[in-house]
């Protein structure tokens, strides 16, 4: 029986530090939607219970999660900016290039593949990119919420911004109703991207989950006997 032996090479994509704010803005967001559902309805768990703490203690456990998310964003901002490796900038590139986004959606119905540019195809850079708009306007509303109801020490010092973005929404329950409904922005994306990033790496054979706990891809080679 002939064997042919497939070589792998080895390629640094991704940093500890994106690797780290990547988890904890996952771990983050996983428990920011959790907390914020039960804030919302509020007798799903516990409903014959009198111990009307369980509230108190998932809203701290929200509020705790969304500082959290407040400075993972700021930080993962300036990593994508700042950072030493330009992998995640140079993929632009290919979201101005009208030749790229055909090719991604080519190469996601079995025909050929995209020579990217940087790490991420056009599809993924947007993607990304929008919902990490969504993560700062989750982070702005969740402020404003904040500001609202504790008028000292941080909130106190966000009341005239907060109070001014309150009434530039709507009103208070504008800003309630905005930052509910783009939860649900979280859920789907969250399962799209997992379902992509399992797929990706059985379809293309490299980059799959694992690139962003080692920080590795490994392509193939041309396969030799
Ligand atoms: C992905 C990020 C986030 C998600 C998915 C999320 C989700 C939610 C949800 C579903 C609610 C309940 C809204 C309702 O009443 O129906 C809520 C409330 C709230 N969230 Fe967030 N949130 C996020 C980020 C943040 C951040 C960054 C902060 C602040 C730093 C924050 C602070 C608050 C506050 C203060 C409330 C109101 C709690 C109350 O009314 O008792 N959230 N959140």
């Amino acid at each position: 029986m002939k064997t042919t032996t497939v070589s792998y090479q080895q390629e640094k994509v991704f940093s500890g530090a994106i690797r780290a704010f990547h988890w904890l803005r996952a771990l983050a967001i996983v428990l920011l939607v959790a907390t914020g559902f039960y804030i919302s309805w509020p007798y799903l768990v516990g409903a014959d219970s009198t111990d009307v703490l369980v509230q108190g203690w998932i809203r701290v456990a929200h509020l705790i999660c969304g500082f959290a998310l407040c400075a993972i964003t700021a930080v993962r901002a300036y990593l994508f900016f700042f950072s030493k490796s330009d992998i995640e900038r140079r993929s632009f590139k290919d979201v101005m290039r009208l030749s790229s986004w055909i090719a991604q959606i080519k190469s996601y119905l079995w025909m050929g593949h995209l020579k990217k540019a940087g790490v991420y195809g056009p599809l993924q850079f947007m993607t990304y990119f929008v919902i990490s708009l969504l993560a700062a306007f989750m982070c702005v509303t969740g402020l404003v919420l904040y500001a609202n109801v504790y008028h000292e020490g941080l909130g106190g010092a966000l009341w005239s911004s907060a109070s001014w973005l309150t009434e530039a929404m709507g009103g208070l329950a504008m800003v309630r109703i905005l930052h509910h409904y783009v939860t649900w922005c979280f859920v789907v994306f969250l399962i799209i991207h997992i379902y992509m990033a399992v797929w990706f790496g059985i379809r293309f054979r490299h980059n799959a989950v694992d690139a962003i706990v080692s920080g590795y891809d490994y392509r193939p080679q041309q396969p030799h006997p």
